[in-house]
């Protein structure tokens, strides 16, 4: 076989890997999927687990039952203090499809500017957060305030804004 085949070879070959390739992502993306609706509240409560996962930990610190970690907690109240600022785009309209799907009740929605203070308050106040964290390097009084006044933010949604 000469070197001019061979390569004329490689070529088609490369060629069809490539229209395939193609074909599969044309077809992932035409494939019906979740609705944009399930979708934003997938994310919405992915986003939520997380700060959940995330703040756990904080609150066994703060009561002595789990030992301090300065870089465990600096890591952490990083990430929520990122997630907290993923919140504003969570909140679709299309995302308000009550229980059993999501637990964000439908005031969120009637009542949209006064929620959206709260997202606000809760994105600036995760800030503060972490940077208060970062401060302490121990389970201080001024760890434990910094983690009672984020989980008033969380408390104080939850109670208007989350079915139990
Ligand atoms: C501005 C309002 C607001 C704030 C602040 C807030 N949450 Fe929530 N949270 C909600 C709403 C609404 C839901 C329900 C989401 C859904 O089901 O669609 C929720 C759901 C959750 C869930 C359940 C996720 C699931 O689907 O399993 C956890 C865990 C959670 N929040 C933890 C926290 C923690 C921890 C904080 C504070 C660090 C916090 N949230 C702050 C409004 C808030």
């Amino acid at each position: 076989m000469s070197l001019y085949s061979k390569r004329a070879r490689a070529l088609l070959f490369g060629g069809a890997l490539a229209a395939s390739c193609v074909a599969l992502a044309s077809a992932y993306a035409q494939a019906p999927g979740p609705s944009p609706a399930k979708i934003a509240v997938e994310n919405r409560r992915a986003e939520f687990v997380l700060i959940g996962n995330f703040f756990r930990w904080f609150g066994a610190v703060a009561r002595g039952n789990a030992p301090y970690d300065e870089a465990e907690a600096t890591k952490r109240a990083a990430r929520i203090a990122y997630l907290a600022g993923l919140l504003d785009e969570s909140f679709p309209d299309i995302s308000n499809v009550g229980e059993p799907d999501s637990k964000a009740k439908p005031e969120i929605w009637k009542e949209k500017a006064e929620f959206d203070k709260k997202l606000v308050k809760f994105k600036e106040d995760a800030r503060l957060f972490a940077e208060a964290i970062g401060k302490e390097k121990s389970a201080t009084e001024g760890f434990k305030t910094a983690v009672a006044n984020l989980g008033q933010d969380c408390k104080g949604c939850h109670d208007s804004y989350k079915a139990k």
